[in-house]
Order: structure tokens, then sequence, then C-alpha cells
């Protein structure tokens, strides 16, 4: 079989390849699942989500505030609540994002009247007026099950305030900190686990060379204290995509044991300022983002091999805490607000950036989808009253199942999607087996005509059905709105049998299946 070998490339041959010697007829892929006692457990921390102050991602998205007609829990939206329910949302970073580093947290506690209004620099210069704080966020956590992740100061705080933010979080005793806590309504600590120091502190978090900020690290970790009864996890702001030099120096830099990971940020964008409209485009549009997207394993592999070099025993983590697409505004809508719809090629970018995030899960300990609510490629948006769920939600819940399963590892050689003289592997695979011995293997087909035949070898497996679900449409513009919200949905699979311990698919296109075997 001529076919493009994913496995075996080069990352960057892995993306693009000439056609010459290629036989684009050939639409089908055998994959090997191998069962690996050691393989990693794909962390559930990996499926998080982010919520910044920006546009209406909490001001008019999660928070409506207790005036509201819209049915909420202290302000809350209790639709979105239950939306994100379905997700098992492991954690939910906050508040920002380039916020984070002009936000003082002291600002947002205390009674509401007394709360200043700030103005949000960064994301369309509105004024805010602090209702939603910590106390809020973290009930809105609580509401979810999720874990928070808080994003500390650094860009525009001082170590104090960090320090002063953990103690207020998760210190059960009579400090001022923690008195002022109770005042304000919360007597027993959160205990918070998960905390960032800055955000993208190379640009809008400081500008900071690495070397500077790989020191600035190492001060406000050590304010960042443990109290009784919690370890925390302190993350490192990282760099933005092909920024190596930033993750080689802190892993220079940075004593590994002050560090439980360091982030990186990649988007799927063409450009800066990110351009193209996220409902109207063409295959070229659709091919250039695709590309771009692949290029999340080239961008994970060389900052895994960094830090490799510097921590073979895999002790800190990547932290993946930004990804996702980023297109142009919908029309009429504020430009800072970063408001965008969400299609079927978003359901392809949340489906192989999951499955390439799995493949890197020995290091990969955690990522957020940029972002929840109403920003970038939202899983939920809102207008007034009304909600709607996006493709990438339906991918999420669907993979959900992925979550804290071991990692089946996968080989195999994929058929090749071919537009204007470039190609790309057409297939994406994922498999996993979790606690309950229940085997999942996500796979996407991007290949925007073309259905694809896999065959995967299940001997190993000791499964002896499978069920199905997709999420697939008609056109790859096709999106759900306020008028219409179930045009992508998650339905039933059928095309599929399994016969001596093959199981054969024919995965149609531009599609994400979901196969759940026992
Ligand atoms: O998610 C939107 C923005 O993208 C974040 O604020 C920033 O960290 C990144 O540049």
């Amino acid at each position: 079989m001529t076919a493009l070998k994913t496995k075996l490339l080069k990352p960057l041959a892995l993306f693009v390849m000439a056609t010459s010697g290629l036989n684009a007829q050939d639409n089908t892929t055998s994959i090997t699942i191998q069962v690996d006692d050691n393989a990693p457990v794909i962390s559930k921390h990996i499926y998080g989500h982010f919520a910044e102050h920006l546009g209406r991602s909490v001001y008019d998205g999660f928070y409506v505030g207790e005036d509201s007609d819209i049915p909420n829990t202290n302000g809350i939206r209790n639709d979105i609540v239950e939306a994100l329910k379905g997700l098992k949302i492991p954690n939910l970073r906050w508040p920002g994002g380039c916020f984070a580093d002009e936000y003082h947290w002291k600002d947002g506690v205390g009674p509401k009247a007394d709360r200043p209004v700030i103005v949000n620099t960064h994301w369309g210069m509105v004024e805010e007026d602090n209702s939603f704080g910590t106390h809020e966020f973290l009930e809105l956590c609580e509401l979810l099950g999720a874990e928070p992740y808080l994003a500390g100061n650094v860009g525009s705080g001082t170590v104090e305030e960090l320090n002063d933010w953990v103690e207020y979080c998760n210190y059960d005793g009579n400090t001022s900190m923690a008195q002022w806590r109770k005042a304000n309504g919360q007597e027993e600590p959160w205990r918070v686990k998960y905390w960032g120091i800055g955000n993208e502190s190379w640009g809008c978090g400081g500008n900071m060379t690495p070397e500077y900020f790989a020191n600035l690290y190492r001060q406000y970790a050590t304010y960042a204290r443990n109290y009784p009864g919690i370890d925390i996890k302190r993350i490192a702001s990282g760099a933005d995509a092909d920024n190596y030099r930033w993750t080689e120096v802190m892993m220079r830099d940075v004593p590994h044991h002050m560090m439980w990971g360091i982030s990186v940020h990649y988007y799927t964008r063409t450009g800066w300022p990110p351009s193209g409209s996220a409902t109207k485009f063409d295959e070229s549009d659709y091919f250039s983002i695709m590309k771009t997207c692949l290029k999340t394993s080239e961008i994970l592999d060389n900052h895994i091999a960094i830090m490799d070099k510097y921590d073979p025993k895999k002790r800190v983590a990547l932290v993946v805490d930004e990804w996702g697409s980023w297109y142009a505004v919908e029309e009429g809508t504020n430009p800072g607000f970063a408001y965008q719809q969400n299609s079927m090629r978003d359901a392809m970018i949340a489906g192989l950036t999951l499955n390439m995030l799995h493949e890197r899960a020995d290091r990969i300990k955690m990522a957020n989808l940029a972002q929840a609510v109403n920003v970038l490629q939202a899983v939920i948006l809102t207008k007034d009253e009304k909600m709607l769920l996006t493709p990438t939600y339906h991918v999420m819940k669907m993979y959900t199942a992925h979550q804290d399963a071991k990692l089946l590892p996968l080989s195999f050689e994929s058929p090749k999607y071919t537009f204007n003289g470039e190609s790309l592997p057409a297939i994406s695979a994922s498999a996993s087996k979790d606690k309950d011995g229940l085997v999942h293997i996500s796979l996407v087909n991007i290949d925007s005509k073309k259905e694809n035949i896999i065959e995967i070898d299940c001997t190993n497996l000791d499964v002896k059905d499978f069920t199905a679900n997709i999420v697939v449409s008609k056109k790859l513009q096709d999106h759900n709105t306020f008028d219409n919200p179930s045009t992508v949905k998650v339905e039933d699979f059928k095309d599929f049998k399994l016969k001596k311990n093959k199981l054969t698919v024919t995965i149609p296109p531009f599609s994400v299946v979901m196969l759940e075997g026992k």
C-alpha cells in the first residue's frame, strides 16, 4: 500500500507531501492496536476548559447576575452548567489569558457594591464591575464538579498578591487572609490545586525574555505556598507555538521540583491578526486550516524533545492550556470579543487535536480548549436566553470516554487527503481502555470528499461487540444556529462490522466517529 506512514515519518514530512508516487485511490487503512502495560493513562485533565474575562465568556456568558430573568444560581446560568456537566469538565482555567496579568484578585471579593470598576484593556476596553470574582468562580467550579485552575498575575501583580491569593483560598487558620475569606462567606478553604504563574509572559503578560521570566518564576513560585492538606501544582507560563527557546531556558534554569508543569499555547489560525470567516470558507481555506492544525504534532514533539533532554523521567508536565481555532470575529460583533461560530471544520480540529494530545499522554497531563463559552472555539454559544451546543461540544462529549483511560498505542498508515497537489494524512485515530474494560476508538476522517475504510485488528482486545456514534453533516460549513440548534449533533453510527476479530469501519468524509467495544 502506498500511503502516508503516520507513525514513522519525521514530523515535517508527516503533514505535507508531494503527491507524486502516491496512490490517490487508496482509501483503506489497517490499524494495529497494541496492549501495552507501560502505556500512559490519558489524564482527564487533558479535557480542561478555559473561561477568560474576554468578550461574552464570563459576563453575559457563564454569569448573568442574580437579577437576570435567565434561570441562574447566584448569577451563574443553569443551562450552561447543565450542558457542561455533559462534558465532565475536569478543570476550568480562569481569569485569563492575557486578562490574568492585569487582574487584581482583591478587587473581586467582598460586598459587590464595594468592588471597583476596572477596564479590560486587552479585550475591547470594556468596563467590568468585578461582580464575578474568586468566590463566584469557585462556586461555578463546584457546580460543574471541576477543579479550578487559577492563573496568577505576574505581569502587573506582586509576589505578595499571589502569596495572599493562595493563602486566602487554601489556608484553614486565623490569619487575616483566612479571616477575610470567612467574613466573605466561605468558612472552609477551597484548597485550590492548580495555579498558573503568569500567562504568555513573552507577550501580553509582560514582554519578558525567558531568562528574566525564569528568575521571576522562581520567586513567584516560592511564595505560592503549600498549606496543610494541599500540595499545589504550579504551572509556569510557557511558550507560544514554536518558541522553543522559551521551553529550553525554563527547563534549564528552573529547578524542576518548583514546576509541576510548563505550558504551551498553540492556536489553529492562519496568521495574525486571525482572519477568515468561521463559516464562509472554501476547500482551500479548509485544507490550510487542517494543515495548521496537524502542525500541532510537530510543535508538541519539539517541546517534548527539549523537556526530555532536561527531564528524561518526565516529572514536569507539558500543559497545553490554550488550544483551538481562531478566525475573524462574526460580522457586527466587537472585534475585541473573539466571538466566532463553530462548524464541522472545528469538529475536525477538536477530534484531531484530542487524538494528538492522547498520543503524547506520557508528557501532556493537562490541556484547555480556548474557550468554553462565546469565545474562539467555544463549546457553547449564547444569545440572550438562548443557548446552543457547537459541533466541538458534540465531539468533546463523545470523547469523554477517553478520560482517565489507559492509552492503547496504535500503528497505521493513513491514506491521504489531497488538494491542489498537497497531501495530508486523512485519518487520525486514538484508542484507550477504561477501568471497566471498555475499549474506545476515536477516528477522524478529514478528507472533504472521500470516505475511508478502516480495518482494525481486535485480536488483543478481548472485545465481542461494538456500538458507535458519529458527528457528521452534509457540508463542511454546517453549524448550529439559535434558530436551528441541531443541524450538527451526535448520531448513531452503524457503518461497521466485526468479523473474526477484524473490525471494518467505513468512515464518511469530514466526520468524527467514536466506537465503544465490550
Ligand atoms: O484565548 C485568548 C488569548 O489568547 C489569551 O488571552 C491569550 O493567552 C492568548 O494569546
